[in-house]
């Protein structure tokens, strides 16, 4: 618990962030970011699709405080979104909505993300916005209903660990939803801190999604979950093409493939660019054995 807090705040420490930038995802960050540019991560997405895996990416970066940091973000997702195209690999666009001004203004971050859908639909892209900390979800929520006013190719991401989680999803009813337990710090008033509430609540909000006939992805590298939710859909005669798997890029690779050799869809989330930093810490403060991969990156300069 205490090296979860740890790796959170350091996550969010401008500080110690300007001088790991430094270091560059040498320091084990590149076993879980594919490179720095577009053509790094189509690249990575296709040896991904000839193992048949699909991937969705993700332009890392968050927090954008200015206008004009909030429109480049907004042209390089459609520089990405032309890139998957171009390349004709099996792929998502996840993004993120304070990269594209949430914080900035509402009405900025609305149509840079009209402009992001309206490329997409032509080239027959879906567009997943990640779920950021809790005081962004309704600004999200509010958004992605105005959004799916003039698009169908737009869902969100949904945290088991919060309270609200369920009602969310009801009111979500029929929209393409990531499935995730949750990644921030959240106070014990909106979320569950226990690890079994936690998973109990995420296997409610998935099974509830899954029989009310709509799209899942269940992200997650839970195996308990994954075996849960196929006994769960074999019991329930739903068909293998109504739900997804997710995973990040560079965690349990073996099980990867397993679920996509038992037949299943698997999606990886292919995260790639500079602004590496709040991710991996994220991905530390999860599971502190992931220390490892910046332990052997470290020893391997
Ligand atoms: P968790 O970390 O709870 O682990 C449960 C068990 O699974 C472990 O005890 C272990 O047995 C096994 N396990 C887990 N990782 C393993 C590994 N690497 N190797 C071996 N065993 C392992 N969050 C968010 O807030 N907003 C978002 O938009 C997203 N988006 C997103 C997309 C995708 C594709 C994924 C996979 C995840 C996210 N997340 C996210 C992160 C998510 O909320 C969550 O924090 C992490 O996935 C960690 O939780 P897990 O469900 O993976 O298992």
């Amino acid at each position: 618990m205490i090296t979860r807090h740890f790796f959170l705040f350091l996550s969010q420490n401008n500080f110690i962030k300007t001088r790991a930038m430094k270091w560059g995802p040498k320091f084990g960050a590149k076993s879980v970011i594919a490179g720095e540019t577009i053509e790094e991560a189509m690249e990575t997405v296709k040896s991904l699709n000839e193992k048949g895996l699909v991937a969705t990416v993700d332009h890392l970066g968050e927090f954008v405080y200015t206008r004009e940091e909030a429109i480049d973000s907004a042209n390089y997702c459609v520089k990405t979104l032309e890139a998957i195209a171009t390349h004709k690999v099996s792929c998502h666009l996840s993004l993120k909505l304070t990269q594209l001004g949430l914080d900035v203004n509402r009405h900025l971050c609305r149509d840079n993300m009209m402009k992001i859908l309206k490329k997409a639909e032509e080239l027959g892209i879906f567009v997943r916005i990640d779920m950021e900390d809790y005081s962004h979800l309704d600004a999200t929520l509010d958004l992605l209903h105005e959004l799916r006013q003039h698009f169908n190719n737009v869902g969100t991401a949904i945290q088991g660990y919060l309270h609200r989680a369920e009602k969310d999803i009801r009111d979500l009813k029929g929209v393409n939803l990531r499935l995730i337990k949750g990644a921030y710090k959240e106070s014990p008033e909106v979320a569950y801190q226990k690890q079994e509430e936690v998973d109990r609540n995420y296997l409610k909000i998935i099974k509830a999604h899954l029989l009310n006939g709509s799209y899942t992805a269940i992200a997650t590298h839970d195996h308990r979950i994954i075996e849960d939710v196929i006994t769960y859909t074999k019991e329930q005669g739903i068909e293998k093409t109504q739900f997804e798997f997710q995973m990040l890029y560079g965690f349990r690779q073996d099980l990867q493939l397993k679920i996509v050799e038992d037949g299943y869809k698997m999606r990886v989330y292919v995260p790639f660019g500079i602004d590496w930093y709040g991710y991996f810490m994220r991905r530390l403060a999860e599971r502190p054995q992931n220390i490892t991969f910046a332990l052997r990156g470290l020893l391997s300069k």
